[in-house]
């Protein structure tokens, strides 16, 4: 029987930090939606190098889904994520309700305008705008002085960046490393949804960032000629359909030029039709590489 300590208001979960840092303690905070998997543990082994105290936060957040669909169909299972999180040696966790996080009458937004703007932003209007309202409060609440975030949604990590600097949370914000399955699949919440077959065609999104990976150790220097490479990979699955392949720099997240001179944010997002029975919507995953050319010949 787990005895790990569930915190489920904002007040409480002040009155905790407070207590952790006047005994010089440093806290680390895994932000997170539920549904774990070994990449979310993964964030829980970092945190743990980075601080003393590693609390862990599960609310589905409703405000960062722009279709009402994804959030109702979101995979919920708190005992079980409860159980993982105690196993792993998260010392405590929030989980607070809607209300808590956004009471009767909120009108208060946190938004990153440039950063947010291409990429999963163009795609999914008002994402980004949820995602920083809630990291802000949950900033608010836990106090960290490290929150650990996954590198798979690599936007999302320059974006709370941008806003926690923007804001003076003190807070230091690191990216961890993606967890791939041991076929290449970056791990996902998402991936439970694939049926068999479009599990099976989900593999071009990093087949497509190895060959683009591989061109550039060869020389190539070109972004078409480079995105062409990822469009024909991802094109051979007859279940996948582009909804962004694009190279960017991966500080200001700005289209990289013709020639890419320096590293080179390969950011993918690709729908995958159902295939398997019972299967509804298409599946949308994300991944990303940063493309490094070496010095010229
Ligand atoms: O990456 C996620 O799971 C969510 O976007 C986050 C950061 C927990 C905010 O709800």
């Amino acid at each position: 029987m787990s005895t790990l300590p569930v915190v489920t208001t904002v007040r409480e979960l002040q009155a905790q930090a407070d207590a952790e840092r006047a005994a010089g303690r440093r806290i680390a905070l895994v932000p997170t939606m539920g549904a774990l998997h070994a990449g979310h543990l993964s964030l829980v082994t970092e945190a743990r190098r980075q601080a003393d105290v590693v609390w862990m936060s599960i609310f589905v957040n409703p405000t960062q889904f722009n279709d009402p669909k994804d959030f109702e169909g979101y995979p919920v299972d708190m005992k079980r994520d409860l159980a993982l999180a105690a196993e792993h040696g998260v010392d405590l966790v929030f989980s607070p309700l809607a209300a808590e996080l956004y009471p009767e009458g909120a009108q208060t937004w946190v938004e990153v305008s440039e950063l947010a703007e291409p990429l999963c932003g163009a795609s999914r209007p008002g994402h980004f705008r949820g995602v920083t309202t809630v990291v802000a409060k949950l900033l608010l609440a836990a106090r960290p002085h490290v929150a650990v975030f996954g590198q798979k949604d690599f936007q999302q990590c320059a974006v709370i960046r941008r806003m926690a600097s923007d804001l003076g949370f003190g807070v230091e914000i690191v990216a961890a490393p993606t967890v791939r399955e041991p076929d290449g699949l970056a791990l996902s919440s998402r991936n439970v949804h694939l049926g068999p077959e479009a599990r099976r065609q989900a593999l071009a999104l990093v087949r497509a960032l190895d060959a683009a990976e591989q061109a550039v150790a060869q020389g190539e220097r070109g972004r078409d000629a480079l995105l062409a490479g990822v469009h024909a990979e991802i094109g051979q699955a007859s279940l996948a359909q582009i909804d962004y392949a694009e190279i960017r720099d991966p500080e200001t997240l700005e289209i990289s030029p013709g020639q890419l001179a320096g590293p080179s944010l390969l950011a993918l997002a690709v729908n995958f039709a159902a295939d398997g029975p019972g299967q509804g919507a298409p599946v949308r995953l994300i991944d990303n590489r940063v493309l490094t050319p070496g010095p010229a010949a």
